[in-house]
C-alpha cells in the first residue's frame, strides 16, 4: 500500500476515505509543527495533503518517494513550482468549489468595513453607547457606488455578479501575463477593463482577488494607496503580501484611504499588530472559505485529486486539477 501524509486536521471521514487507499499518516491532533513536515515527509510517503504548508526544494528532496502534494486550497503559493517541476512531483489544487463562498465573504467583508460594523459593534459592546447621533460612525453607500476587482478570473467573477443587485458599476484589471477576460463575459458582469492606476482612482471599493506570485507581490502599496478616493474600501480576500501591510495601516491612520476590511495579511498568523491599532479596519483570520459545504468540497475534491493522481479510485491517473500536469507519468527525479 502507498502511503500518505495528511498534514493538517480535516473531516474524520474523508481520512477514513482515504485509508481505503493508503497507509495514511494522518496530523489529526494537530501536533505536527509545519518545520516537521520535512522528517514526516522522510518516512517514505508516496503523497502529501497539505492546506498551506509551504513545499519547497529541500522538502521534496527529503522524500524521495513523494510523487504528488495535494493542497486543499486554490493557491498554491505554497508550492514552489520550480522545485515541484525539477523533481517531477505533481501539485494539485481545489479551484471552483470555493468560488461563490469566496464572494460571499469578500461581500461581506466589503460591506462591514465602509459601514463600520466591527468598529460600532465594539463600541457598543465596550458600554460607550450613550446617545444616538447623525454623524456617528457614517460610512459610505454600496448601492450605486463603483466597484473595482482586481483580478477578474474564477473567483473574482463572482463579486462583480454580485454587484449588479447593488446597481454597482463594475470596472476592473487584471495582472502581469493576464489582460482582458473574453467579450462575452465583460458583457456579461457589464465590466469595463481599466488601468490599474485609473481602477485605483475611480473605485469606491475595490477587492483584490489575484494569486500571491512574486509579481504580485505589493500590488497595493504607497503608491497606489496614494491614488484612491479618502472615501474608499480596500477588500483582500485574496493572499497575504498582495497588498503592503504596513504601507496600509499608514493610509489608513491618515485618513488617505477610509477602511478597509482584510482576511488575509503578510507572515499570517503573525500579521502586522499595527494593524490593531487602527479602528477603520475590520480583521479577519484567513476564513474566506470557512463554511460547511465549502470546507467539506475541498477536503473531498483534495482527496480526489490525491487518491487519483496516486493511481488509485475511479479517476486513477486522471486527476482533476493537476497543477503541473506535464510531470505526470514521468519518473520522480
Ligand atoms: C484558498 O483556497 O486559497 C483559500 O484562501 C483557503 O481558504
Amino acid at each position: 500500500m502507498q502511503k500518505i501524509l495528511v498534514a493538517r486536521p480535516i473531516f474524520p471521514d474523508v481520512v477514513e476515505w482515504l485509508k481505503q487507499y493508503f497507509d495514511v499518516d494522518a496530523n489529526q491532533g494537530d501536533l505536527l509543527p509545519t518545520e516537521e513536515l520535512t522528517r514526516h515527509f522522510t518516512d517514505n510517503k508516496d503523497g502529501a495533503l497539505t492546506a498551506g504548508e509551504p513545499i519547497n526544494a529541500s522538502v521534496l528532496a527529503a522524500a524521495p518517494r513523494l510523487r504528488v502534494v495535494s493542497n486543499m486550497a486554490v493557491g498554491y503559493n505554497n508550492f514552489d513550482m520550480a522545485a515541484f517541476n525539477a523533481a517531477n512531483v505533481l501539485g494539485t489544487n481545489t479551484p471552483d468549489v470555493l468560488n461563490e463562498t469566496t464572494a460571499d465573504f469578500g461581500w461581506a467583508l466589503m460591506m462591514a468595513a465602509p459601514r463600520r460594523i466591527a468598529e460600532s459593534e465594539h463600541y457598543l459592546r465596550a458600554g460607550l453607547w450613550q446617545k444616538w447621533s447623525y454623524d456617528a460612525f457614517i460610512g459610505s453607500d454600496l448601492y450605486g457606488s463603483t466597484l473595482g476587482v482586481i483580478g477578474m478570473g474564477r473567483i473574482g467573477q463572482a463579486p462583480a455578479r454580485r454587484a449588479k443587485g447593488f446597481n454597482m458599476q463594475v470596472i476592473y484589471h487584471n495582472y502581469h501575463n493576464r489582460t482582458r477576460v473574453l467579450p462575452e463575459i465583460e458583457a456579461k458582469l457589464n465590466a469595463e477593463y481599466v488601468s490599474k492606476q485609473d481602477l485605483l482612482r475611480r473605485v469606491d471599493h475595490v477587492v483584490l482577488v489575484l494569486p500571491y506570485t512574486q509579481e504580485n507581490h505589493h500590488t497595493i502599496g504607497t503608491v497606489e494607496l496614494a491614488l484612491m478616493k479618502p472615501t474608499a474600501t480596500l477588500t483582500d480576500i485574496a493572499r497575504g503580501g498582495i497588498v503592503d501591510d504596513a504601507a496600509l495601516v499608514e493610509a489608513l491612520h491618515a485618513k488617505q484611504i477610509a477602511t478597509a476590511g482584510l482576511d488575509v495579511f503578510e507572515g499570517e498568523p503573525n500579521f502586522n499588530r499595527d494593524l490593531l491599532t487602527v479602528p477603520n479596519v475590520v480583521l479577519t483570520p484567513h476564513i474566506v472559505s470557512a463554511t460547511e459545504a465549502t470546507r467539506r468540497a475541498m477536503a473531498n475534491l483534495a482527496a480526489d485529486n490525491l487518491i487519483a493522481a496516486l493511481g488509485e479510485g475511479p479517476r486513477a491517473g486522471r486527476p482533476p486539477n493537476p497543477i503541473n500536469p506535464d510531470v505526470i507519468g514521468k519518473a520522480r527525479s
